[in-house]
């Protein structure tokens, strides 16, 4: 709180100093004290009845590490695992060493850091406790649009792990790594980034790589409809306090993309591109008039576009999207390797998000340009208090 409040402030003046510079290029440049803009020691909380990464701000660097339990991880030895994961996830967020912490200093700028903990359909098998998975939390079915590939699929364990900062991300990454080990190997490591901290306001709606603003009609933390979107809010205690998470690895089809005029861009969308507006309105967060139509009788918003299809007008009924850029390495004709680690949270897979995705799948002018090539789906357990660790209300 305290922190957040005096780095906005500051990072008012910041943009009012700049702005002077600008203005008198022969005036000294205004010293900017780093110690005020601490962005480095700012803290998500680690326990609690819902875990953090979910409802959190999302940070600018994310890695989603999706794991396959080794033969005989049984559900004791997925309890041994978790407590030592817990253990130290709780640690590293809060800014301290993991245990036997091999690189300690590393610990102790946690910008933000969040582990986020998700549990695959095969852990509740292996586990032997099948009937403990909440029943959406099963693999999609398969869309025209697929094109996945197993090495960006599935998986039994997932950590989310989310921090400002890239460097902290990868000691926090290898130090969970590390504890997991002995009980799962690594099946795939997905990186992600948005925006760095401090770029623009927090709470600015992302630009994907495609640059569209990316996030514009999404559930608000605290509004009536946030919660029942997002989390499950009553049953055993395995499920209360938990949500799902749908992971969508969608490559962007850049070259063809590149093609298109501006105005074709917006009309795939629905949104334009500047302001985010819907292309019957001024500004980004103006409701879109699904029946307007232009001189010719048109639809001003088209039907196949794509928050014609993907909108949800019930608000308990959305999904949650947190996404992450990913841009790899070109291919040697320069072809980018660009997309969006696309994750929803939503309370029920099969209610909230296969039928947006069923749409989507159908008719979608964005298909052309966006094509999934990995899909993976996590329970998230609720969280925990001190002492305890994440999963116990499933495994115990
Ligand atoms: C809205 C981009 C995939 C669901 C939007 C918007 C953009 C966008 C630019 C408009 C602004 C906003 O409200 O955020 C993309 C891109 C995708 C992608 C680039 C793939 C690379 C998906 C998928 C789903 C989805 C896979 C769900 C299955 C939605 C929803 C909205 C939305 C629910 C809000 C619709 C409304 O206005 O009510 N997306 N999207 N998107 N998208 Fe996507």
């Amino acid at each position: 709180g305290l922190l957040t409040g005096g780095a906005a402030a500051v990072g008012g003046a910041l943009v009012g100093a700049a702005t002077a510079v600008a203005a008198s290029s022969d005036e000294p440049a205004p010293v900017v004290r780093m110690k005020d803009v601490d962005y480095g020691h700012a803290i998500e909380p680690f326990h609690g009845r819902r875990q953090s990464g979910v409802d959190t701000r999302p940070q600018a660097f994310a890695s989603f590490v999706g794991f396959t339990l080794k033969p005989g991880t049984d559900r004791a030895a997925l309890g041994r695992m978790l407590r030592l994961l817990t253990d130290d996830a709780a640690r590293l967020t809060q800014g301290r060493p993991a245990l036997g912490d091999t690189e300690a200093e590393l610990a102790l700028l946690p910008a933000r850091l969040t582990v986020t903990f998700g549990f695959g359909p095969g852990l509740y098998e292996a586990a032997g406790l099948a009937a403990r998975r909440p029943a959406s939390a099963v693999d999609l079915p398969a869309f025209a649009i697929d094109r996945l590939q197993a090495r960006w699929s599935g998986g039994d364990l997932l950590l989310q792990i989310c921090a400002d900062d890239a460097t902290t991300v990868a000691h926090a990454q290898r130090m969970l790594i590390k504890d997991a080990r002995p009980f799962a190997a690594v099946r795939w490591v997905q990186r992600g980034f948005r925006r760095g901290r401090g770029v623009e306001s927090d709470g600015a709606t992302h630009r994907n790589l495609m640059g569209q603003l990316d996030g514009t009609v999404n559930p608000v933390v605290g509004s009536p409809s946030y919660d029942p979107a997002v989390w499950v809010r009553d049953g055993p205690v395995w499920l209360k306090d938990s949500t799902t998470l749908v992971l969508r690895r969608i490559r962007m089809e850049i070259e063809t993309w590149d093609k298109l005029s501006r105005t074709d861009k917006e009309l795939a969308v629905g949104r334009k591109l500047d302001t985010g507006a819907p292309l019957t309105g001024e500004r980004e967060h103006d409701e879109p008039d699904f029946t307007a139509v232009d001189s010719v009788g048109l639809p001003v918003m088209p039907n196949f576009a794509h928050v014609t299809r993907a909108h949800v007008s019930d608000e308990r009924l959305r999904i949650l999207r947190r996404p992450y850029s990913y841009d790899g390495e070109p291919d040697a004709a320069g072809v980018p390797d660009s997309g969006l680690i696309f994750a929803a949270f939503q309370a029920d897979i099969a209610q909230q998000y296969v039928p947006i995705q069923k749409r989507l799948a159908e008719q979608d002018l964005m298909n052309q340009w966006t094509t999934p090539i990995g899909s993976a789906v996590f329970a998230i357990p609720p969280g925990c208090a001190e002492g305890g660790w994440v999963g116990e209300q499933v495994l115990s």
